[in-house]
């Protein structure tokens, strides 16, 4: 039985004298028996890697180019990101998509780089509230995994974690019902039942107003492998209660 993965993803949050007094205490508060990581914004990742050295605690980024080196200015890649120790690199954030128009094949094309490097990729999925009233969840999944095979190929796959992040929930302390959390998670582990011979290796996390008194019903549903966690990860306490209600 894997244990449930924890990610904290800060967003454009943080600073150098803020870090280390949340990471102390996430990382001597965080039990055992929870994989638990944090992705912060590029500038801190030497100080929060030197922070969370001996810690259990694993860090990483929240997006990265789908280049490589080269004539490509202001481009992080993927090779530098795993220069720094980075384990976890998020792609797809729904931000991302919405506000610098990352297409599906973009966002492909990333996470196949995350892999190339070691990493694992965190790849968001999840559809607008316009899509869930006009009953389009599952097509939109649909589309959006669906390009993790035509530009990978799911056999080269393994090792990614997939968010399902509902876009109307993210930030907004709504959530969808239990059964509607655990149909998307169940339509993304079947869409990897089709493709690869282990599903269940595949982390499939949900996100979207996780806090500590929604974490543990969220985490017991039978699809869930954890949480993709946002603004509760900036506070040390909830972060800890979120990690521990998936212990
Ligand atoms: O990537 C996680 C994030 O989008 C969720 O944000 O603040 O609703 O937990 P939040």
């Amino acid at each position: 039985m894997k244990s449930s993965l924890v990610i904290g993803n800060w967003k454009s949050n943080g600073s150098l004298s803020g870090n280390r007094v949340l990471l102390d205490a996430v990382a001597s508060g965080v039990p055992a028996g929870v994989r638990c990581a944090v992705c912060v914004p590029y500038p801190y990742l030497a100080q929060v890697g030197e922070i969370l050295e001996d810690s259990a605690i694993a860090f990483g980024s929240q997006d990265v180019s789908e280049y490589g080196y080269g004539a490509y200015t202001g481009e992080v890649n993927a090779e530098m990101l795993a220069e720094f120790g980075c384990r976890f690199v998020i792609v797809g954030h729904s931000e991302r998509r919405s506000l610098f128009d990352e297409s599906d094949e973009t966002v492909a094309r990333k996470a196949g780089a995350v892999l190339d490097a070691n990493m694992v990729p965190v790849v968001c999925v999840g559809e607008t509230l316009a899509q869930r009233d006009a009953g389009e969840v599952h097509s939109v999944l649909q589309q959006q995994l669906d390009a993790l095979d035509t530009v990978r190929g799911a056999s080269r796959l393994a090792g990614l974690v997939v968010a399902y992040e509902p876009v109307w929930a993210i930030g907004t302390g709504r959530t969808p019902t239990p059964e509607q959390v655990q149909d998307a998670l169940g339509f993304v582990r079947a869409w990897f039942a089709a493709r690869i011979d282990d599903a269940d290796a595949v982390d499939v996390l949900y996100g979207g107003s996780v806090k500590a008194g929604n974490a543990a019903e969220l985490f017991a549903l039978p699809d869930s492998d954890g949480g993709l966690i946002g603004g509760a990860s900036l506070v040390a306490d909830e972060f800890v209660a979120i990690c521990a209600a998936a212990v």
